[in-house]
C-alpha cells in the first residue's frame, strides 16, 4: 500500500518497506535511492534537509584530506567523488534544483617551513598512493591565487578535489524524495520498535507507530543514543563540533579565490571555499565538547586570525553568518553502513568529516543492501560489524 501523506499524527500502522530515521543528506539519499528501486520509504525527521549539512562547507576533499592509515576510507571517498558529476546531474534533473556543484579543484598551501615539510610528506604520500597532486612553489601558488599571503612557502594543487553546496544539496534531496514518493514524517523519533529480536519500525514523538520491514538509523551524531536500540548494536558515534563562518564577496563576484584554499595552521585544518554565488565559507574548528553547538568568540577569532594569515584580504569582506554543527565521529573516522546484529536494523552513520563527499556512494550502497541484502564490494569494509566481532559471529 502506498501512503502519500505522512502528516497525520494518528491512524493505522503504516507498513513501509523501509523507515529511515534521520533526514539529513545521508538519510535522504538513502531514501531517494531506495525509492528509485521501487521500495516504499518513509523518513522521520522534525526538519528534513537539516542536520550537519546546514553547517558543512561541502568540500569533496578525498585527496587533500587524506590521512595516514586511512587508505581503505580513501577508496570509498574516491569512489564517491568519481560519482559526483553524474549524481549531481541526476539529482538536479529529479528535483529541478541547482545544487551548487563546482569542479574548481583545491590548493593546499604552507605558511612556514614546518607546514611546508608536513605538506611535502603529504604530497609524497599522495603520489605513492597514485593520486593526482602537483607540487607548487610559493610563487606558483600566488600566481594561481593572487589573494594568497606573500609569505606562502609552497603548496599542492589537487585538481580533482571539488565542492558542492550542502544546503542546496539537502534541499534538492528533499524535493527528489518527495517526487519519488518518499513519505516525510516531520517528527522526532521517540524510540526504535523491536519485536521478538527484530527491528519493526519506530515510535514518533507524538506516539504514532510506524511499521517497516527494515529500519535505517541515519541520525548523524545522534545515532548513538536512540532509545530502544540494544546497547550492543548502538553505533559508536560521537559529536565532533565544527564552527564555521560565511563571508560575502561583494558582486559582481570578481574572482576573489578561484578554487578551495586549505592550510594546516597551528595544527588545525583551515579552509576557504568560494562559491559561485559569491559566498565564501571559512572553516572549521574541531572540538570534542559533547552536544555543545555554541558559536564562541574564541572559535570565530581563531578562524578569522588564521584565515587572515592565509588570505589577508578577507578582513575587507562582510561577515554574514557564523554557525556550529556536529560531525558524527566514529572510532576509525569511517562510516558505518549496512546491517547490524539486530535483524531489520541497518546503519548509515558515522561519516565524520566526509558526509557530503560520501552522499552519492552511501545512497547507492544502502539502496543495494536494502534491496538485495548485500553491500556492494566498495562498501563492505564499512559494515558496523567491524566494531562487534562477537556479535558478527553470533549472527553469521
Ligand atoms: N570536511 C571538513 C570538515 O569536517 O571540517
Amino acid at each position: 500500500m502506498h501512503v502519500p501523506d505522512g502528516s497525520s499524527s494518528c491512524g493505522p500502522r503504516t507498513p513501509y518497506d523501509v523507515l529511515v530515521i534521520g533526514g539529513g543528506v545521508i538519510g535522504l539519499v538513502t531514501a531517494w535511492r531506495a525509492a528509485q528501486r521501487g521500495l516504499r520509504i518513509a523518513v522521520a525527521d522534525p526538519s528534513p534537509g537539516g542536520g550537519a549539512a546546514q553547517v558543512a562547507a561541502g568540500m569533496l576533499a578525498a585527496v587533500t584530506e587524506l590521512h595516514y592509515g586511512e587508505e581503505t576510507l580513501l577508496g570509498l571517498n574516491l569512489a564517491s567523488a568519481e560519482r559526483y558529476p553524474e549524481f549531481t546531474a541526476e539529482l538536479e534533473e529529479a528535483s529541478g534544483q541547482d545544487t551548487g556543484y563546482r569542479a574548481c579543484g583545491t590548493i593546499a598551501v604552507a605558511l612556514d617551513s614546518d607546514d611546508r615539510a608536513h605538506l611535502r610528506e603529504l604530497h609524497t604520500f599522495q603520489l605513492r598512493t597514485g593520486l593526482d597532486s602537483q607540487w607548487l612553489t610559493g610563487r606558483e601558488c600566488r600566481s594561481l591565487e593572487p589573494m594568497l599571503a606573500p609569505g606562502v612557502r609552497g603548496g599542492v594543487l589537487v585538481a580533482g578535489d571539488h565542492q558542492t553546496d550542502p544546503r542546496r544539496l539537502a534541499a534538492a534531496l528533499v524535493t527528489a524524495c518527495q517526487r519519488a514518493g518518499v513519505v516525510l514524517h516531520r517528527s522526532s523519533v521517540r524510540r526504535l520498535s523491536v519485536v521478538q529480536g527484530r527491528a519493526t519500525g519506530a515510535v514518533l514523538e507524538d506516539g504514532t507507530e510506524l511499521a517497516a520491514e527494515q529500519v535505517v538509523l541515519a541520525a548523524g551524531s545522534r545515532s548513538g543514543r536512540l532509545a530502544g536500540v540494544p546497547d550492543e548494536v548502538l553505533p559508536p558515534v560521537r559529536p565532533v563540533k565544527g564552527q564555521l563562518l560565511r563571508l560575502r564577496i561583494p558582486g559582481p563576484y570578481a574572482p576573489f579565490l578561484s578554487r578551495t584554499v586549505r592550510a594546516v595552521v597551528r595544527g588545525g585544518h583551515l579552509y576557504l571555499v568560494p562559491r559561485e554565488n559569491g559566498e565564501l565559507v571559512v572553516g572549521a574548528t574541531s572540538e570534542e565538547l559533547g552536544w555543545d553547538t555554541t558559536v564562541t568568540a574564541g572559535g570565530v577569532y581563531e578562524l578569522l586570525r588564521d584565515a587572515h594569515e592565509l588570505v589577508p584580504g578577507i578582513t575587507e569582506l562582510p561577515l554574514v553568518e557564523t554557525g556550529a554543527g556536529l560531525r558524527p565521529g566514529s572510532p576509525d573516522n569511517a562510516p558505518l553502513l549496512g546491517p547490524t546484529a539486530l535483524p531489520g536494523l541497518h546503519l548509515a552513520t558515522g561519516h565524520y568529516r566526509n558526509g557530503v563527499l560520501l552522499t552519492p556512494i552511501t545512497g547507492e550502497a544502502m539502496a543495494e543492501v536494502l534491496t538485495t541484502g548485500e553491500l556492494p564490494d566498495v562498501a563492505r569494509p564499512f559494515s558496523p560489524r567491524r566494531f562487534a566481532p562477537a556479535l558478527q559471529e553470533r549472527s553469521a
